[in-house]
């Protein structure tokens, strides 16, 4: 599968060489045009290329984001009309800035960041799990049940579909927690699922507690 990857710090950057490692194709882009990025894409053996951001998002059928939230409305809408759009960006308002409908609970950095890619198929994913963990807790060889959780939400669900299998393909399991108003309110920053170690089984049994 073709796979465009927009920012490429911890999180973009550690999903590249995961998605290149399972055999897809990655095109990988950050704030420059895709400048400065050649020791990655060298790492990504033949199965990476340096983007710019539109790029990126044209070449993807899915496509990544991870930056900093707060920039989420610079990203080009047209490029991602169509595509599966993974959104691993949490809100951290001392990063981000103020975001007052946030802040009061009205909406979310999700739901943000949907109507702004309005021709998308968003999926809120990759977002509790830190960048450390997901290079390293993939184990392709554990059952479901046991392996690391990476929590997915979202309204479309062939496009859940398609994500769920690629974090199945590099060794984690996708919990669902519903629609990307209530599911995505469920795996945001200080929830109980947020940046905890659990397996699948475990993730289920918080859910279902909380
Ligand atoms: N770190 C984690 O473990 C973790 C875990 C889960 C979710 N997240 C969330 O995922 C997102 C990315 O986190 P990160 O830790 O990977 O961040 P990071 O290391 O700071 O990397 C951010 C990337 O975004 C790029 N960028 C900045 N402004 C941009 C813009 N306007 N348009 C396009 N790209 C832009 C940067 O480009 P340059 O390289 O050119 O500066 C950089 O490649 C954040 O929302 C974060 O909260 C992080």
């Amino acid at each position: 599968m073709k796979i465009g990857i927009i920012g490429s710090g911890n999180i973009g950057a550690t999903a590249a060489r995961l998605f290149a490692r399972a055999g897809h194709e990655v095109a990988v882009s950050n704030s420059r045009g895709g400048a400065g990025l050649e020791e990655l894409i060298a790492e990504l053996g033949g199965k990476g290329r340096a983007a710019s951001i539109e790029e990126a998002a044209r070449f993807g059928e899915v496509v990544l984001v991870a930056v900093p939230f707060g920039k989420y409305e610079t990203l080009p809408v047209e490029a991602f009309g169509g595509k599966v759009v993974v959104d691993a960006n949490n809100y951290y308002p001392q990063r981000d800035g103020r975001f007052a409908q946030l802040d009061g609970g009205e909406t979310t950095s999700s739901e943000l960041l949907a109507s702004h890619l309005s021709g998308a198929r968003l999926v809120k994913g990759f977002n509790t799990i830190w960048f450390e963990h997901l290079a390293r807790q993939g184990d392709k060889q554990l059952p479901l049940e046991e392996r690391r959780a990476i929590f997915i939400a979202g309204d479309d669900e062939g496009a859940k579909r398609t994500v769920a299998r690629l974090v199945e393909e590099i060794g984690f399991a996708a919990v669902d927690t519903g629609s990307l108003r209530e599911g995505g309110r469920r795996q945001q920053v200080g929830t109980p699922v947020y940046n905890k170690e659990l397996s699948a089984r475990e993730a289920a049994q918080v859910l279902s507690a909380n």
